[in-house]
């Protein structure tokens, strides 16, 4: 069985009542659910965190390489600020999927600069919720896991 790593960042804890105009009325909670239940249809094993610290989301990056087959990062504001994530996930060595809830390159134009993106494979943002069962299904295909 494939296993995946979703690591979400800073606010995302927040979710359901923050910015509901913008990130919807979903909470990691229930985000987390809707993931175990894409990733079990797909028989893919999956680990879902969040924290608000820099240093964890790297230090939790570089734990994954050779336990974890595939990740996807919402990275949230380290997206846009963090070249030390970006080093980190260079080398994590495995197949990345980026995931924004909004579509930063939409918003202010502080957010359309991505140092995630410059080393995911994919990235889905926009599609609230549905993007992180989106990514589990590109991930699969990547992985070529049994769907
Ligand atoms: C976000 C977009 C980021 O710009 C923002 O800082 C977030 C959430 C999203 O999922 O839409 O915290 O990553």
């Amino acid at each position: 069985m494939k296993k995946v790593i979703i690591l979400n960042g800073p606010n995302l804890n927040l979710l359901g009542i923050r910015e509901p105009e913008v990130y919807g009325t979903t909470t990691l909670r229930d985000l987390e659910d809707l993931c175990y239940q894409k990733a079990f249809s797909h028989h893919i094993k999956i680990d879902f965190r969040q924290t608000n610290h820099e240093g964890e989301l790297i230090e939790w990056v570089q734990e994954a390489r050779g336990i974890y087959d595939g990740m996807i990062v919402n990275a949230a504001g380290y997206t846009h600020t963090s070249v030390a994530l970006h080093d980190a996930l260079k080398i994590a060595g495995m197949p990345i999927i980026e995931v924004h809830l909004s579509n930063p390159k939409e918003r202010e134009s502080f957010r359309h600069f991505s140092y995630v993106e410059l080393v995911a494979d994919h990235v889905i943002a926009g599609k609230g919720p549905a993007g992180y069962e989106e990514a589990l299904e590109k991930l699969a295909e990547i992985m070529g896991a049994r769907i």
